[in-house]
Parts: structure tokens; sequence; C-alpha cells
């Protein structure tokens, strides 16, 4: 009788440190994920910003987003989908490892959020079109994960006149 008492007991502890192990393992890719592409949109090396200004524009009637302050920045392979006046051409399709961020400012004009659209259609995150959704505060902890896939994003992205889910030429004409 002591025995099964103290077989169950083993047992029990065996399967919750299995159960602890690889929850921590889970939460580390997932963690890995968010950190490489929090730290591909924090750095504006190479980034060039929408209508090639770095001036804080009002958020717009449409923005999802709570700040009232944004800027937007097109990495270098995503400039490349820009025109002349720095406005997303029309029918853009930007290629793979494209990153756009939106700062989302406070009334300083001081960075609180990083919205971040990231196209790499082999990451586990992306969604049917290959965009990764992410959402950071500003120190980079999450604020909405891209393992939701844009769950929270997407719907208002697909709105008419978007390109390819963008919508600052639609509300900044
Ligand atoms: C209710 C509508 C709405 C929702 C929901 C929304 N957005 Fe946006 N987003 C906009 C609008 C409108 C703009 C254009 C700039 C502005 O006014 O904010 C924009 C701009 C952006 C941009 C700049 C690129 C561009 O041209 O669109 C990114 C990146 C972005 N949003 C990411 C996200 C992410 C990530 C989420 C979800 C966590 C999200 N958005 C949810 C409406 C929305």
């Amino acid at each position: 009788m002591k025995h099964t008492k103290l077989s169950i007991a083993v047992f029990a502890i065996i399967g919750l440190l299995i159960l602890f192990i690889s929850s921590c393992k889970y939460g580390n890719v997932e963690g890995r994920f968010e950190t490489e592409i929090y730290n591909k949109a924090k750095s504006t090396d190479g980034y060039v910003w929408f209508k090639y200004s770095a001036i804080s524009l009002q958020k717009s009637a449409g923005s999802g987003h709570e700040q009232p302050l944004l800027k937007t920045r097109y990495n270098n392979i995503a400039s490349a989908q820009l025109d002349s006046l720095g406005k997303i051409k029309t029918g853009a399709a930007f290629p793979e490892e494209s990153m756009i961020v939106k700062e989302l400012l406070d009334n300083n004009g001081d960075i609180e959020v990083y919205a971040v659209l990231y196209k790499n259609s082999k990451h586990p995150n992306a969604d049917s079109k290959g965009w990764v959704w992410g959402y950071y505060n500003k120190n980079g902890t999450v604020r909405i994960s891209s393992s939701l896939k844009g769950k929270n994003c997407s719907g208002c992205h697909s709105q008419s006149l978007n390109e390819d889910y963008m919508l600052m030429n639609k509300y900044y004409p």
C-alpha cells in the first residue's frame, strides 16, 4: 500500500516536470520569434519613411490604433514598392522579407508601440498571404502575439483600397 502511494507520487512529480519543461520550451520558441521580429522592427537601419518624410502624422479616422500620432517606415526590400512620392505603388506585391513598421506615438512624439507587417511565408506565424502581424510595446514586450496570425488586424486591413493589406495610401492620399 505504502509502495503504491509512493509510486503514484513519483509519477505525478515526473508528469508535472514534463509539463513544466515542455511549456518552458514552447514559451522560448514563441519568445524567440517575437524577439526576432521586434529587433528587426526596432532598428531603423535602411528604412525609408512613407512619403519620404519622418514627420509625425495624426492618426487617421480609420485607425484601429489608440495612439494619437504615427510614423510608418519600410525596410530596404519593402521600399522598392514605393513610388517617386513615397507612396505605395498601385498593385504593389511586397516580396519576402519586406518589413513595414508603424511607430505609434504619444502626444510628445515618443514611441509607445510598434505595429509590424513582416512578409515571410515560411514563418510559422504567417497568415494565408504570407504576412506575420506583430504588435510590440516599446520595450519589446508582446502586446498582441503574432501567433494569432493577425486575427485582430487583417479584417480591418482587408478593407477597400488596401494594397497588399496596406492602408497608408488610402488615409494619407
Ligand atoms: C480598425 C482598423 C484597424 C485595425 C483593427 C488594425 N489596423 Fe493597422 N492600420 C489601420 C489604418 C487606418 C492604418 C493607416 C494609418 C493609421 O491611421 O493608423 C493602419 C496602418 C498600419 C500599418 C502601416 C502600414 C499600412 O500602410 O497599413 C501597420 C504595419 C499596421 N497598421 C499594423 C497593424 C497590426 C499589427 C494590427 C493588429 C494588431 C492592426 N494594424 C490593426 C487600421 C487598422
